[in-house]
């Protein structure tokens, strides 16, 4: 049995490019019988980039409707909010007495994020030590990240490995599993689509709203009546990834054949996200207009949480000499 952990940073609403490329696949892999999967919402990780409690509120609520959307089953693994177990902070602090200073100095996250940022706190120095707390606190063996987090997966080995061998063997040590599908979604410019390039597309919107986004897709001048190539098109792009083989030949002759324009193809897939998403989109309207059943939801996995997190801490203090 591998104890599958992940966090999800709550700083947006989880668009298209988060849904297919992090939110599908790893509800695959929680449904794997040999799998327990433990994934929660990074919702003190937030912090470090958002000082607006309102977003932090409705960001959270909008991550955890978005996997309780997509199918994520609560009853057989575990789903929380990482700032209601709030014992993973007594083990960060912990845990950054054990952590090197220029080990934290030389990550290339944070030195890539300082020089762009104007607010560089010292959330942003530490977040890695919060990271391996999340981890460790849980006896998680495999983590599910992104090639952007392997350095901070390995602090977490070097963190544990150093509390381990110091004080007591208290911690597992974990290891990535490195995500190798290159699936990157395109935005509506063509450039992959992210929060923070204002690209994305929130299939959660109103019909209206949404039809406004993907008719939005940036696409060339061809004229109608001209023949256009498919593989250059953002609009093809996406319709591609959401679109049955048979569909997307189907668009793919259309562009071929010229008589076709692009606002036929994004029509096409404006009513492709409505038809393939039409019962996530119900759940996630649901339960953003009931937070008490996401309360509830959520509630179940955050008492279980916080047993293990007590008895783990319990461990850790009296290790170190504090009970
Ligand atoms: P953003 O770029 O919008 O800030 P994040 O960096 O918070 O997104 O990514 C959260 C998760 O979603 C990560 O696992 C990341 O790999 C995945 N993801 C984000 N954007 C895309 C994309 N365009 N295509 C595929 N996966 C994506
Ligand atoms: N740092 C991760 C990200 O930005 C989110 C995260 C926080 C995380 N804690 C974690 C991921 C623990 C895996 C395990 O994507």
């Amino acid at each position: 049995m591998a104890r599958i952990l992940t966090g999800i940073t709550s700083n947006n609403i989880p668009h298209l490019g988060n849904i297919l490329g992090a939110v599908i696949p790893a509800i695959e892999l929680s449904k794997d019988p040999k799998n327990e999967s433990f994934l929660f919402i990074a919702d003190l990780h937030a912090l470090i980039s958002s000082k607006n409690p309102a977003s932090i509120i409705e960001n959270t609520k909008a991550v955890a409707a978005t996997w309780l959307a997509f199918g994520f089953d609560t009853k057989k693994n575990m789903f929380y909010r990482q700032s209601r177990v709030a014992e993973v902070t007594e083990l960060t602090w912990y845990l950054n007495c054990f952590t090197p200073y220029p080990m934290l100095a030389n990550a290339h996250s944070f030195k890539d994020k300082s020089d762009r940022l104007s607010d560089v706190n010292s959330g942003l120095f530490t977040y890695p030590v919060l990271m391996a707390a999340d981890i460790i606190l849980y006896d998680a063996n495999k983590v599910p990240v992104g090639k952007d987090q392997i350095q901070h997966l390995e602090m977490t080995r070097d963190i544990a490995t150093a509390f381990n061998n110091k004080i007591a063997p208290l911690f597992v040590i974990p290891e990535a599993m490195i995500d190798e599908r290159v699936m990157i979604v395109p935005g509506t410019d063509g450039q992959k689509m992210s929060k923070s390039y204002g690209n994305f597309i929130n299939i959660f919107l109103p019909e209206k709203d949404l039809k406004k986004v993907v008719m939005g897709i940036l696409t060339d001048s061809t004229p109608l009546e001209a023949p256009k190539n498919p593989d250059t098109c953002n609009a093809f792009k996406l319709y591609q990834l959401l679109a049955s083989k048979e569909q997307t030949e189907t668009m793919r002759q259309n562009y071929l054949k010229g008589g076709y324009g692009y606002g036929h193809a994004k029509t096409a897939l404006f009513e492709l996200i409505l038809d393939k998403y039409s019962e996530p989109r119900k759940i996630f309207t649901e339960l953003m207009s009931h937070p008490t059943k996401l309360e509830e939801e959520l509630s179940i996995g955050e008492a279980k949480a916080k047993k293990m997190a007590l008895e783990k801490l319990a461990a850790v203090r009296k290790a170190l000499g504090y009970a």
